[in-house]
């Protein structure tokens, strides 16, 4: 009998998972908020010492009591259901759960939550909307930068940091700054191509 998530999984569009980041994983397989409901034990504010952070996600003012001890990619996924930042190898090595910090890339799984405070986020969720992607976001598309889309949402905000830097001058530049985005699909001809025609479109910070 088939599993109605694998359904689910059909019905998910290339388009769609660029956009808000839910190329489903393993652990994917469960809804965003059973998934936030089963994790969420382990944020839990009675489980550790907790601090107050006050921050503006993807434009958005929030508050939130986290464990002091949460990083950013936890508190994205699991309290604020954002689930476009992927963890890949929770150590800083892949590059997967890259967002934005003040206009800056990092790696939220190397970031701590409580570190956040004050400071404006940015998700793969906030840089485009389906009717108006952003020129990052059209030029994988264009250039069929990804297969199984997993470290998709964390390359296209490190190659919008990446331009924004001013490394996106040349093919070999562009390959240098982004090598700490690991795909293991081996996407990365795409990737290069696609930075190459959205650069233009993006403005350097
Ligand atoms: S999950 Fe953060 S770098 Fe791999
Ligand atoms: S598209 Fe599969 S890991 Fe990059």
């Amino acid at each position: 009998m088939s599993n109605p998530n694998d359904m689910q999984l059909v019905d998910i569009t290339r388009r769609q998972a660029l956009q808000a980041g839910t190329i489903v994983t393993v652990s994917g397989l469960l809804p965003v908020a059973a998934q936030a409901q089963a994790s969420s034990s382990q944020l839990a504010p009675e489980n550790g010492v907790t601090v107050q952070v006050r921050f503006q996600i993807n434009g958005q003012p929030s508050v939130l009591e986290i464990d002091a001890r949460a990083s950013l990619l936890d508190m994205l996924r699991e309290r604020l259901g954002l689930v476009g930042a992927k963890k890949g190898c929770d150590h800083g090595q892949c590059g997967a759960c890259t967002v934005h910090v003040g206009g800056r890339r990092v790696a939220s799984c190397l970031t701590l939550a409580a570190k956040i405070d004050g400071r404006d986020v940015t998700t793969i969720e906030g840089i485009g909307s389906a009717d108006a992607l952003h020129p990052m976001q059209q030029a994988f598309i264009d250039h069929d930068a990804l297969q199984c889309g997993y470290c998709t949402p964390g390359q296209i905000m490190a190659a919008i940091a990446c331009v924004k830097e001013g490394h996106a001058s040349t093919q070999e530049e562009i390959r240098e700054y982004m090598s700490g985005n690991i795909c293991r699909c081996g996407a990365y001809v795409g990737i290069v191509a696609a930075i190459e025609q959205a650069a233009p479109q993006i403005e350097r910070g």
